[in-house]
């Protein structure tokens, strides 16, 4: 039996979470805390103002943190949106083997995933602009709520640029819900060549399970796939 996700409809809605990708927030700073129980742990976390579901943790995130399964971690992983870093940082807390690196381009973002880091112990999470990733680096898994909002174009291009990064037999897991294109983006994550099942579905939210492309790219800047458009598809 699936356990509920809490809230409907998702926070990753422009009316409430304007501009959370903006780069450098201007929005002023008014510190918040969102307090996330799962069941290993109650985690707490430092928010603000600029950064996405700052007032309390998505519904999808945490249906993604209750249910992705842990795949076997001790290499590298990535939290890819990571936000003030609520799936790094439990991941970095459930598999302190790993090496949780957490991605964002919001600045405000990134300090606040590194402080919460720090707070929880888990000296494996760090912080990165996406472009600082070394460039060698293949994740073991992904995990991510990504940032549907920042247009389709841009999150098609995003998720095959770190999908190809994936180790053989990795795989990626995005909470997305169907409200914003969950369904078109697992057909076109498989039509492109990245095997999607949906493992999980509450409320709306989709738990997608997304494996590494059968013959990894060489050259993560040159994508082997990548179908621009599927008539039909959002
Ligand atoms: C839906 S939010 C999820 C945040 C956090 N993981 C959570 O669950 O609360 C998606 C995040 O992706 C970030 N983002 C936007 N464009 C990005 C990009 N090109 N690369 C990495 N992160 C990006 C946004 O700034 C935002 O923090």
């Amino acid at each position: 039996m699936h356990s509920p996700a809490t809230s409907h409809p998702p926070t990753d809605d422009v009316s409430t979470t304007q501009h959370y990708f903006t780069r450098q927030p201007e929005v002023s700073s008014k510190p918040g805390i969102a307090t996330l129980a799962l069941p290993d742990g109650i985690f707490r976390f430092t928010t603000d103002t600029g950064v996405f579901s700052h007032a309390a943790i998505d519904a999808g995130t945490r249906f993604l943190l209750q249910h992705a399964p842990a795949v076997p971690l001790s290499g590298d992983v990535l939290d890819l949106g990571c936000g003030y870093g609520p799936v790094a940082v439990v991941w970095g807390a459930r598999k302190p083997e790993a090496t949780v690196w957490a991605v964002d381009t919001n600045q405000r973002a990134l300090e606040l995933t590194a402080a919460n880091a720090a707070a929880a112990g888990c000296a494996n999470v760090t912080t990165s602009q996406p472009d600082d990733v070394p460039s060698q680096i293949r994740f073991a898994a992904i995990y991510a709520n990504p940032p549907i909002r920042i247009g389709k174009g841009a999150l098609r291009s995003m998720l095959i640029t770190w999908l190809d990064r994936l180790l053989p037999g990795g795989a990626a897991y995005l909470v997305v819900h169907r409200h914003l294109g969950a369904d078109s983006l697992t057909r076109w994550l498989t039509s492109s060549g990245y095997s999607t099942q949906r493992e999980r579905s509450s409320k709306g939210y989709r738990l997608l399970c997304v494996q590494a492309a059968a013959e990894p790219s060489v050259n993560v800047d040159q994508p082997r796939h990548h179908v621009e458009d599927e008539k039909g598809l959002r």
